[in-house]
């Protein structure tokens, strides 16, 4: 076989492992084997997670031969499956921002979503509304509590403005989390920093809902949510100076007018306040992201997503992997005249562009 069919042959499997996978992390099936942690039989899973046998007995067929579960036999001859441990730390829920299980749902769901529209849109270059991916909110609250739980307030923040804002958080200050999504970002810290007060924006109403009924159910009284376009907000005077600190965890690049919400951004901003935008760890030319380890993964879910509702509006259409130098360009267009970019340890993937205006010669209407 040539090199070429090889590969052809692996990704065919790898694409049909991902879908099989994502039914399993959907179904909590590893979780289940990694709790069971033994080798069980087809019944024995059937039982525990009370799914159909044959189905199970299919899909375990697409793990065994994956090789992402082992197959042994019992003292009676019967099969029996064993999640491996080393496995299970990467498939898990209990896998905190380890779980890469939670990412096998992202294509299938953005598949079901827009492959027709998207399809449509590749001959048109039309883009599509938000509404289009409606489980979209739901799926982003469950990489964003895997991405945040264990590692935002211990690892991320007090590495911003070299333990600074740690610092002033827990002496009280004004924080907006902007693209708050489900408020999974914004619950932690409130919880963190009880003397600062947090608002999260979004303009997505369910989100919006959703954040502020789950705030309530934990009791969390400094936070609030406003349903608000971020497109909306420069030179707005209810807005000007409003907050110390903002934050952005993956909201930027598919905004439709993203110059704009940067610009609002800055206008929101207190002096002496400062930006993170959390973005895609890339570089803005393609040729520049041949040894990205994920490269095409990330450039799929643009496709499917992030692009076309960039595009949305008349919109820009940045795409998630518009990349640093872009990213940067823009930054400093919207006004922001300290812009420090650097890697995050605990997170591989993304970049934090820590800005700041010093010059304040807002106009507000
Ligand atoms: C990729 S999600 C990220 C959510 C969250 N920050 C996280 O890390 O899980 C982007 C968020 O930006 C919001 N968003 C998109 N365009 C917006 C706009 N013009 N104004 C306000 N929010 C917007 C979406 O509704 C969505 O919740």
């Amino acid at each position: 076989m040539s090199q070429f069919a090889k590969k052809m042959t692996e990704i065919l499997n790898h694409g049909a492992l991902n879908l099989a996978m994502a039914i399993g992390y959907i179904h909590q099936i590893f979780d289940i084997l990694d709790e069971l942690n033994k080798p069980a039989t087809v019944s024995e899973i059937a039982s525990a997670s009370k799914l159909h046998p044959r189905y199970l007995k299919e899909w375990l067929g697409i793990m065994v031969t994956g090789q992402i579960i082992a197959l042994l036999k019992d003292q009676k001859g019967e099969e029996t499956y064993f999640l491996p441990p080393e496995h299970a730390s990467f498939l898990t829920r209990k896998g905190g921002s380890m779980n890469m299980g939670v990412y096998t749902q992202e294509i299938p769901l953005l598949t079901a979503c827009a492959m027709e529209s998207v399809n449509h849109a590749f001959q048109t270059g039309a883009g599509i509304p938000f509404s289009r991916y409606p489980d979209f909110q739901e799926f982003m609250a469950e990489l964003s509590d895997a991405k945040h739980q264990t590692v935002l307030i211990d690892q991320f923040l007090p590495t911003v403005d070299k333990g600074k804002l740690r610092d002033r958080l827990t002496q009280g200050i004004r924080v907006c989390d902007l693209g708050c999504g489900h408020g999974i970002a914004l619950h932690l810290m409130a919880k963190a920093f009880p003397k600062s007060s947090f608002v999260g924006i979004d303009n997505h109403r369910e989100a919006i809902t959703q954040a502020a009924a789950m705030a309530k159910e934990a009791g969390i009284g400094n936070a609030v949510y406003q349903l608000q376009d971020a497109a909306d907000i420069d030179g707005k005077s209810e807005f000007f100076s409003r907050f110390d600190y903002i934050c952005a965890f993956d909201a930027i690049h598919d905004q439709s007018h993203p110059l704009k919400v940067l610009k609002g951004i800055r206008h929101m901003l207190a002096p002496g306040g400062i930006f993170s935008m959390i973005e895609i760890k890339a570089r803005s030319n393609q040729a520049d992201n041949m040894a990205h380890p994920m490269g095409p993964f990330l450039y799929t879910v643009s496709l499917m997503h992030c692009l076309p509702v960039g595009l949305n509006e008349n919109g820009t259409g940045l795409g998630m992997m518009w990349g640093q130098e872009k990213a940067e360009a823009l930054l400093r267009e919207a006004g922001f005249e300290q812009i420090e970019t650097t890697e995050m340890e605990h997170d591989p993937f993304n970049l934090h562009y820590l800005c700041r205006a010093t010059l304040r010669t807002e106009k507000v209407n």
